[in-house]
Parts: structure tokens; sequence; C-alpha cells
């Protein structure tokens, strides 16, 4: 946000106090799991009071970025209003995941809430913001380019997303009519996922022509284009149709949408961002060990592919064994077996993906001694 507005952040103590206590509520919440301290939803685990400590966290980001926006009077550029608009949209969607209500359909409803309009509305908001900076920012395409669509994108997100929240409304007693709207509007929002990949595509393709230096982070955020394109594209609208969500319901293939989706939308423009980032905190070359970048790259994505594989292999067979032969789900269970052994494999190699990428980016993140900041990086071709 600072570095779109050319200025500096509002106030740096805030965004640290604020870094702190969510680490704090994080860990808490994460060690707390293995002494049974939830709150018992999935996705929305943690206890009451951490979920008033990142209302908190919450407030305070807000705060900061929008004293970052508006004080000074800035032109709010696209990238910076949608930002913005997704941050105020994912705090918000998160209050609904606080209270219970002891009616479990009503709970769901409200649930889906927290989680649709989070990963299919909020978070594509941000995302699209954060990919079209760091495209400008990485490959140097103009503005205009990369700006274009940007709020065809969000209005089509917001349009698709909102009503298609009806996707998950199917099977918990809500009126008929969800059955048609979900089903329409859901399968309409791969639509911006793929206006998103195109502009990536378009933009990338662009850049070939500008020197570049930072390769490695327009590696992982093509990927991410790509994947997020596949997992939540692909994956997501392949069981989106009342028609076969009917049998594919709370399977093993919606883990592995889950899964691709995340890891593609989310996970990769995460990493993406460190790696376009660090360098320039750090004054280090992008490109300096090529092979261990490389190796984090390719074991982290081999390995959540080769999972969701085996989890979209093991939900066909749960389908076709629990749903179309009524075998008892526990029996279904000892059959998926194997495949769940698959992902115990590609789990283990994830976790040393994790490792080289953890080394990598700390490698990138060591201030680099004074001397050697002074040259130019060289520019290197685009991928
Ligand atoms: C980046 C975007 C997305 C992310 C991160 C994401 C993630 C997820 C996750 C984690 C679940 C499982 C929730 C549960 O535990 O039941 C889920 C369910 C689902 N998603 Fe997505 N999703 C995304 C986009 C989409 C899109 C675009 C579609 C449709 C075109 C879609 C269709 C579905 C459907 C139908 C389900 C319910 C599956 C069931 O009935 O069990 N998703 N999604
Ligand atoms: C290869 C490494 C990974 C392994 C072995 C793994 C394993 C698991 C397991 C055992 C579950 C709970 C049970 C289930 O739904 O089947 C789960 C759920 C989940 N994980 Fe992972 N995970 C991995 C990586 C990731 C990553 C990188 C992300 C996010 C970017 C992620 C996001 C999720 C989500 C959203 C769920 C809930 C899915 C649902 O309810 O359908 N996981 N994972
Ligand atoms: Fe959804």
């Amino acid at each position: 946000m600072a570095d779109e507005l050319d200025t500096d952040i509002y106030s740096v103590r805030l965004a640290r106090f604020q870094l702190w206590i969510l680490l704090t509520a994080g860990v808490t919440a994460i060690v707390g799991y293995l002494f049974h301290w939830s709150f018992g939803m999935p996705f929305l685990e943690q206890p009451i009071i951490i979920k008033l400590v990142i209302v908190i966290a919450a407030l305070i980001f807000l705060y900061n970025i929008a004293m970052t926006m508006f004080t000074n009077h800035h032109t709010l550029t696209r990238t910076t209003a949608t930002l913005m608009g997704g941050m105020v949209m994912l705090s918000v969607m998160f209050l609904f995941g606080i209270p219970f209500v002891p009616n479990l359909s009503t709970q769901y409803y409200w649930w889906w809430w927290v989680i649709h309009l989070w990963v299919e509305g909020a978070w594509e908001l941000i995302a699209a913001s954060l990919v079209a900076w760091s495209l400008i920012k990485l490959t140097g395409v103009s503005r205009k380019t990369v700006e274009g669509w940007v709020f065809a994108e969000v209005a089509l997100v917001l349009l698709t997303g909102i009503i298609g929240t009806g996707h998950h409304y199917y099977w918990i007693g809500t009126p008929h009519y969800w059955l048609v709207w979900g089903a329409i509007f859901s399968a309409a929002e791969p639509i911006p996922i793929v206006m998103m990949l195109v502009d990536a595509v378009r933009d990338l393709l662009k850049a070939r022509t500008l020197p570049i230096v930072n390769t490695l982070g327009l590696a992982w955020l093509g990927a991410s284009a790509f994947v997020h394109f596949m997992g939540a594209g692909v994956w997501g609208f392949g069981q989106t149709l009342p028609q076969i969500n009917r049998w594919t319901h709370g399977t093993q293939i919606t883990a592995s949408h889950g899964h691709f989706a995340f890891w593609g939308a989310y996970g990769m423009l995460a990493i993406a961002l460190m790696y376009a980032i660090l360098p320039e905190i750090s004054g280090r070359k992008p490109n300096g060990k090529q092979a261990l970048s490389f190796a984090a790259f390719m074991s982290l994505n081999f390995s959540m592919i080769f999972m969701v594989m085996a989890l979209l292999i093991a939900g066909i067979v749960q389908v076709y064994l629990q749903r179309v032969m009524g075998m008892d789900f526990l029996e279904v269970q000892s059959h998926l077996r194997i495949w769940f052994e698959v992902r115990l494999v590609a789990g283990c190699l994830f976790t040393v993906g994790c490792g080289l990428l953890l080394w990598d980016l700390f490698r990138l993140a060591a201030r680099q001694p004074a001397a050697a900041v002074a040259g130019e990086p060289v520019p290197v071709p685009a991928i």
C-alpha cells in the first residue's frame, strides 16, 4: 500500500504491535488445539477470546492503512482502492463467524458467509490488487495495461461471488430457489478468474521485452495465476452444479479442490510477494542461488499437485462406493487408505519443500553487507 502510494506507512509502531498480537494469537491457537482448546467449528476453530484479538488486530490494520491512504491526500490508484475494499470486506465477514447459533443449519448458513465470501469475494479482491501491484513492480509493464480490467474483475467477482454463496446452501435446508441461483452464479465465478489469468499472462508476455531483475518473483506469480485458475476455476466449477454436487458434496473431491485453490490463489501469491519484496528490503540480488530457489519451487508444487490428484482419485472412489453403491462410510474409508498413504508421502515432500523455501527466503532476507549493495542488479531475460 505504502509503495503504491509512494509514501511511508502511517505508523510503523502500530504495524509492529499488530504483527506481535497476531503472531501471539495464532501460535496460542495452534498450541491450544493440541490440548483440545477449540470452538469446534471447521475453519473457525479459534476460541472466542482469540477471535476478539484478531478483530482488534484487524481494526489496527484497517486504521493504519486508511491513515496511510488518506493523510497527505494521495491520489488513490485502482489497485489501492481494490485492496482497501477487499480488506474491509474481509474484516466484516470475519465477524459473522463469532456468534454461535444452537441450530446447526442456521450456524452453517452464517458460517458460509465467512468461508465463501472470503475466498470467493474479499480475498479475490485482495489477490487481484496484489497481483496488479506485483506485475507493475516486477515487470515494468505500464500501469494502464495492468489496471485496465481491475474494476471489471472486481464487479464480476462481487456479482458472481455474493449470490454464488448459494452453492453452499443446497443441502442445509434453505429454500429451493438456491439450487438455481447458486448454480447459475457460482458457475459464472470462473469468468473473473479467467480474466485475471489472461491479464497476468498478457502482462508477463509484454514484459519479455523489458529488463527483468526478479525472475523468481515472476515465476511464483505466473504459477499462482495458473493454479488459481485450475484449483478454483476448474476444480471448483467441476462440482458446483447441484446435479453433480449432490454426489460429490463433502467428499475428498472437496478437499482436493480446497487445497488446489488455496495453494494457487493465496499460498503461492504470498510467496511471490515475499520474493518481490525481500530483495528490496535487504538489498540482495533476487537471483542469487537459483538451484535452491528452483528446488523449493519444484518440490512444493510437485508435492501439492501429487496430493491434490491423490485426493481427487480418493474422492471419485469414495463417491462411487459410498453414494452409488451405498457402502458404509467407514468401510469406504478403509478402501481409500492407499490414497491417504500417497497423501502422506506428498505431505512429507511438501514439508521438505517448506524447509527449502524458508532457507531461501531467509537467505534473501539477510541484509547484504553494505559494500556489495553498490552495483546495480544485472538484468536477466524473463522466463
Ligand atoms: C480461490 C478461490 C477458492 C478457494 C480458496 C476455495 C476453497 C474452498 C474450500 C476450502 C472448500 C471446502 C469447504 C468445506 O470444508 O466444506 C470449498 C468448497 C467448495 N468450493 Fe471452493 N474455493 C474457491 C473458489 C471456488 C469457485 C470459483 C468455485 C465454483 C466455480 C468453487 C466451488 C466450490 C464448491 C461447490 C464447494 C463445496 C463442495 C462441497 O459441496 O463439498 N470454489 N472451496
Ligand atoms: C502437502 C501438504 C499438506 C497436507 C498433507 C495437508 C493435509 C491436510 C489434512 C489432513 C486436512 C484435514 C482433513 C481433510 O480435509 O482431508 C487438511 C485440510 C485443509 N488444508 Fe491441508 N495439507 C497440506 C497443505 C495445505 C496447504 C499448503 C494449504 C493452503 C494453502 C492447505 C489448506 C487446507 C484447507 C483449506 C483444508 C480444509 C479442506 C476442507 O475442509 O475441505 N493445506 N489438509
Ligand atoms: Fe463457495
